[in-house]
C-alpha cells in the first residue's frame, strides 16, 4: 500500500521503487559489513600496538611504531603521520607515504582545523574542502585526529590519507583517538 501510495505521488514505478529499495537495503548492508570488518581489523592493531609500546618509554618511538603498524596493516591508508606545532608551526614529523608538505599555512587545510576546533575532522573528499592543502594529487579523504600530550594539551595532529574517496568513518576516528593514548600509558 506505502508503496502503491509513493509510486502515485512521486511518478516512479512500483517495480522501480522495489528495485531502488532493494539496491539502497543492500548498500547499507555491505557498508555495515564493511565497518564491522574495520572494527575486527582495528581491535587486533590496537592490541598489538599495546604490547609493542610498552617496550620503550620513548614518545617519539612509540609515535613511529604507531605509525608504521597502522600504514602498513590498512591498505587504505595512503599517507599517514603526524604534524606538531613548533614554534607555531604545523611542522611535519614522524610519517610514512610520500613525501609531504613540510610545514602547512596557518589556519588553512584540514590539519590547522582539526587542531583549531579540538576534534576529530573526516573528510569524505578532500577536494571539496575549503582550504585544503594538497601535498599529494593521490589523496582523495583524509582524517586528522588531535594530539594531545600528557597533561591534555593539543600538541599536533595525526594525519591519514587516503586514496580512496570516503574512505573514514566514525569507526576509524573513535580508533585512531584510542590510538594516540597509546603514546602515554
Ligand atoms: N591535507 C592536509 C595537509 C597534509 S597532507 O595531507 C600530508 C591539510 O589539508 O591540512
Amino acid at each position: 500500500m506505502m508503496i502503491y501510495e509513493l509510486s502515485k505521488y512521486s511518478g516512479i514505478t512500483s517495480s522501480n521503487f522495489i528495485i531502488f529499495c532493494y539496491f539502497v537495503l543492500k548498500y547499507s548492508a555491505f557498508s555495515t559489513m564493511e565497518e564491522k570488518k574495520k572494527e575486527g581489523r582495528y581491535s587486533r592493531i590496537y592490541d598489538q600496538l599495546t604490547s609493542l609500546v610498552l617496550k620503550s618509554n620513548s614518545q617519539s618511538a612509540r609515535m613511529a611504531t604507531i605509525v608504521a603498524v597502522l600504514h602498513h596493516k590498512i591498505e587504505y591508508f595512503f599517507w599517514t603521520g603526524f604534524y606538531m606545532i613548533e614554534d607555531g608551526k604545523m611542522t611535519v614529523n614522524i610519517y610514512q607515504g610520500p613525501v609531504a608538505c613540510q610545514i602547512l599555512e596557518k589556519d588553512k587545510g584540514v590539519c590547522w582545523a582539526a587542531f583549531n576546533k579540538k576534534e576529530t575532522v573526516v573528510v569524505e573528499d578532500v577536494h571539496t574542502f575549503p582550504g585544503h592543502i594538497a601535498c599529494d594529487s593521490r589523496s582523495n579523504s583524509e582524517i586528522v585526529v588531535p594530539f594531545k600530550n600528557r597533561e591534555g594539551e593539543i600538541i599536533g595532529v595525526l594525519d591519514v590519507d587516503s586514496s580512496e574517496k570516503a574512505a573514514f568513518s566514525e569507526v576509524d576516528a573513535r580508533w585512531l583517538e584510542k590510538i594516540l593514548e597509546l603514546v602515554w600509558v
